[in-house]
């Protein structure tokens, strides 16, 4: 077809999906869902949600045959720009020996090593895996390049597969600077972020023994938001320590991890306020003990949910395993966890177009081959997304 010539099939401009067994909309606060239900998606973002029997008709209709719709889900946390693997450290973990931050520098080695042509093949590799697994927006960081020029391509790769990118050249300290922290610290505020900042939209620390304490992680925090980028953190994860207080100082929507937490470090969440983004696959893959998201909950914090998908410490890109986990080993209800994982994640990302079903929300939406929500936890490991809508378009490869 040459330029200029109408294009032979007609593109529907409005879907119907209709006999929607349960479609959850979330609400900004909590789990909701309309039985029987109806959606139509118009121009990319929902135009109409309601009982079935009362729906509008549209150019084209998917009947979902009694299954559940939810929204995409929001995965607000996950490290995918790196080379290498480290199954033989994750065996070693699972044979008795402890997670070390340390071995985040294997990845570096790698990461550094490789070409861009394999980074980039490895990060669409993850992205096209959580797309097909029903995850349709998530935030990358870089980390494991610790130069400036490695940090830099890592954030421009980054910056081809999702708009949510996070400089992270604050991971941990690089050999090169090895007894040196306050100079590797002025590198990542100074030409390392010079570098990075046009091309993220968010800035990260690991705050934690052994990586960044309070002050450093401040003033990361600091350097990044006078460039204009939002602050996230890697906070209280090994060990309790200042991390969630850093955070509520830095205005950061959300702290990240929360596996150790004392009274005090729950009333800021509560007060600043922060959302909670808990990451599961992280205590699954290190033997740490989960975060206790019943106390977070009961206490009024809201909570998310992210894979924090990285070779190290959480090789998952599985939202509906973190799901699983939260449900049988965090003591979230189904609802619960579903929320954190679409509604929460967003929260965390300050995003309002996406983790929703509303009217005017971004139509991103996952048919699930279930009839319920619960599905996902009930039926643990088990491939369940039947089909996949990202701004109204079919996900490629998941057309029902
Ligand atoms: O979130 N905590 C720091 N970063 C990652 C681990 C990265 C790695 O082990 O390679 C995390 O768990
Ligand atoms: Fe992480």
């Amino acid at each position: 077809m040459t330029v200029g010539q109408a294009c032979p099939v007609a593109i529907p401009s409005s879907t119907l999906i209709t006999q929607i067994g349960e479609l959850v909309t979330n609400d900004p606060d909590g789990f909701a869902a309309i039985a029987d239900a109806a959606l139509v998606i118009e121009d990319g973002a929902v135009a109409w949600t309601g009982p079935a029997g009362q729906a509008p008709a549209a150019d084209s209709v998917v009947d979902a045959g009694g299954r559940a719709v939810l929204p995409g889900f929001v995965d607000s946390h996950a490290h995918l720009v790196f080379a290498g693997e480290r199954s033989a450290e994750f065996a070693a973990r699972m044979a008795g020996r402890p997670y070390q931050a340390g071995g985040i520098l294997t990845t570096v080695a790698a990461t550094r090593a490789a070409s861009d042509v394999a980074l980039r093949a490895n990060l669409r590799r993850l992205a096209a895996e959580m797309l097909g697994q029903g995850t349709t927006t998530f935030e990358c960081k870089s980390g494991y390049g610790l130069t400036v020029a490695d940090e830099a391509r890592s954030l421009a790769l980054a910056a081809e597969v999702t708009p949510e990118v996070t400089y992270l050249g604050a991971h941990v300290v690089p050999p090169e600077f090895a007894g040196d922290v306050p100079g590797y610290v002025d590198l990542v505020c100074g030409p390392m972020l010079d570098a990075c900042a046009p091309h993220a939209r968010w800035i990260d620390v690991f705050c934690e023994d052994g990586a960044f304490g309070a002050d450093e992680a401040a003033a990361v925090l600091a350097a990044g938001r006078a460039r204009g980028l939002g602050a996230r953190i890697h906070a209280n994860q090994l060990g309790p320590g200042p991390g969630i207080r850093v955070a509520a100082q830095a205005g950061a929507p959300a702290a990240d991890h929360c596996t150790y937490t004392t009274d005090e470090d729950l009333d800021t969440i509560v007060s600043a306020p922060l959302v909670a983004t808990l990451l599961p696959g992280a205590e699954f893959g290190t033997r740490h003990p989960y975060p206790d998201a019943r106390r977070l909950l009961d206490a009024g914090a809201t909570v998310a949910l992210a894979t924090d998908c990285n070779p190290g410490s959480s090789f998952t890109s599985s939202m509906a395993f973190c799901i699983a986990l939260a449900v049988r080993d965090m003591r979230m209800t189904t609802q619960e966890a579903v929320w954190a994982a679409t509604a929460g994640g967003a929260r965390a990302l300050r995003r309002t177009d996406v983790g929703h079903l509303g009217v005017g929300a971004r139509a991103d939406l996952i048919l699930l081959d279930a009839p319920s929500h619960a599905y996902l936890a009930y039926r643990p490991g088990v491939p369940q997304v039947a089909a996949v809508w990202q701004s109204g378009h079919p996900a490629e490869g998941r057309v029902p």
